[in-house]
């Protein structure tokens, strides 16, 4: 089944939502193995950033897709008898998954001055574009000066702290659900026609 149903999930969401959550892992593996295990040095530094830079660039891709699929199928409800509280909740928190998956992936694009390289084709980092770069001197500012907020943002704010902050709640409900609940919540989402 490919498309959602008003109480299953269909392979299209299942797959974005599983690839989602691999490149969100490949994301932060990727980064803090340099920092960690590397110490910041050495020849993998270059390909590392790379892949850590096409990965979070594909989830803001990915979370736009996802967005349209979702906005054009229908979406299972959450079990009847859960508390409206914990409703509000969920729904609250996956608006904030889908807004940080935007935001985080496009403040490291915005603060960086290299582009993005797949391969076989590059994404330019906005400093490359003249008329940009020109636009912003009409208000009297470099690029590194515009850079400031979103490098702050992204290296002491969403990266370090509130996405897996937000990726942690999230799971954590999916396991109580499961766990605890003993409902469909999580087995509708897995591989398979479980829901
Ligand atoms: C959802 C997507 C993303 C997540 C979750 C994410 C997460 C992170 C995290 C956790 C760090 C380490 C912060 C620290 O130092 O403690 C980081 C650093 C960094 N990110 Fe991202 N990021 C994402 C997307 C991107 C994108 C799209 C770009 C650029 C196009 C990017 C560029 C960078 C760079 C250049 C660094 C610093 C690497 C260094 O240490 O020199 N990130 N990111």
């Amino acid at each position: 089944m490919v498309r959602n149903t008003e109480t299953s999930y269909g392979s299209i969401t299942k797959w974005m939502h599983w690839l989602t959550a691999l490149f969100i892992l490949i994301a932060y593996v990727s980064i803090y193995y340099l920092h960690w295990v590397l110490n910041d040095e050495g020849p993998l530094r270059s390909p590392i950033i790379q892949l850590h830079k096409a990965i979070g660039f594909s989830i803001l891709i990915f979370i736009i897709l996802r967005l349209y699929w979702r906005t054009n199928n229908p979406h299972p409800a959450l079990p009847d008898r859960l508390p409206k509280w914990q409703v509000k909740a969920a729904n609250a928190s996956h608006f904030m998954l889908y807004l940080l998956l935007i935001v985080t992936p496009v403040s490291g694009y915005l603060g960086n001055t290299a582009g993005i390289n797949y391969g076989l084709f590059n994404i330019p980092s906005l400093k490359e574009a003249a008329i940009f770069v020109e636009m912003l001197g009409l208000f009297d500012l470099s690029y590194d000066q515009f850079e400031v907020p979103f490098d702050f943002f992204h290296y002491q704010v969403a990266g370090p702290l509130i996405v897996w902050m937000t990726v942690a709640v999230h799971i954590s409900a999916g396991l109580y659900h499961h766990f605890v609940e003993k409902d469909v919540v999580l087995k509708r989402m897995l591989p398979g026609n479980l829901g």
